[in-house]
């Protein structure tokens, strides 16, 4: 069985002020993984208030060890503050900083090579649904950006669910998650990887996806600021 694992991703939100948020996240009781993912300027803080109870990640990092890459981050600094995962490949980085599969898979290389896990996104647009493309879109993001490793994790997160409030149906996401299964078990014989959904997971919505087959958890944004939205969602998880 993959591992099972509820994950927030805060994007540009939060200050230090945000920290008690992240200690009741951390002290709530899980059976499953937890992972925070908070802005580059409170790794270091997050990690801190975490104190090893769920795991600390980033939400981007340059592929590059080192240089001139003003504004960057590489892996090492990363893993400096005692960050253990690092998002790669999220649509907004897709989208606002035209980032190619190829420039996701090398991301990906340099955090596996550090030893750290990478989170990969993956996810079509509301056109290539309604094109009737999603999965062939989703085969070739997974193709180009996933390395065959067996420590990644993949997310599969379609870009009109993302902070809109709207979800794909259990059945649609049924759909992506049995390809993506057959697609990663072929390209990592064995490798037990988590597939986790994201896009619009809320307390109201969570029993209901992660009963659906080869859901292993999630990538939560906005439910995940809070632990009052948070928490429920990893009980969820917990119980599924
Ligand atoms: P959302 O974001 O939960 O706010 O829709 C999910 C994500 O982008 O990871």
């Amino acid at each position: 069985m993959p591992r099972k694992i509820a994950a927030g991703n805060w994007k540009m939100n939060g200050t230090r002020a945000a920290l008690p948020e992240l200690e009741a996240i951390a002290a709530a009781p899980a059976k499953c993984d937890v992972l925070i993912c908070p802005p580059f300027p409170l790794l270091g803080d997050a990690v801190a208030t975490a104190a090893g109870r769920i795991a600390i990640g980033a939400q981007d990092c340059h592929a590059d060890a080192g240089g001139a890459h003003t504004g960057d981050t590489s892996v090492a600094m990363i893993q400096d503050m005692g960050a253990s995962h690092v998002i790669v490949g999220h649509s907004e980085r897709r989208t606002d900083h035209a980032e190619t599969d190829a420039a996701v898979m090398a991301k990906a290389v340099a955090v596996l090579d550090a030893g750290l896990v990478p989170v990969i996104c993956v996810g079509e647009t509301l056109d290539q649904r309604e094109a009737g493309d999603t999965l062939s879109v989703v085969a070739a993001q997974v193709a180009g950006s996933v390395p065959k490793d067996a420590t990644v994790v993949i997310a599969y997160e379609p870009v009109w669910a993302i902070g809109t409030g709207l979800t794909p149906s259990v059945d649609q996401i049924a759909e992506v998650h049995d390809a993506l299964r057959a697609q990663v078990e072929a390209m990592i014989p064995g490798g037990d990887i988590p597939l986790l959904y994201g896009g619009s997971v809320k307390a109201s919505n969570a029993a209901e996806i992660f009963a659906v087959a080869n859901v292993d958890g999630a990538l939560v944004g906005g439910a995940s600021l809070k632990a009052a939205d948070f928490v429920p969602i990893v009980e969820a998880l917990s119980q599924a």
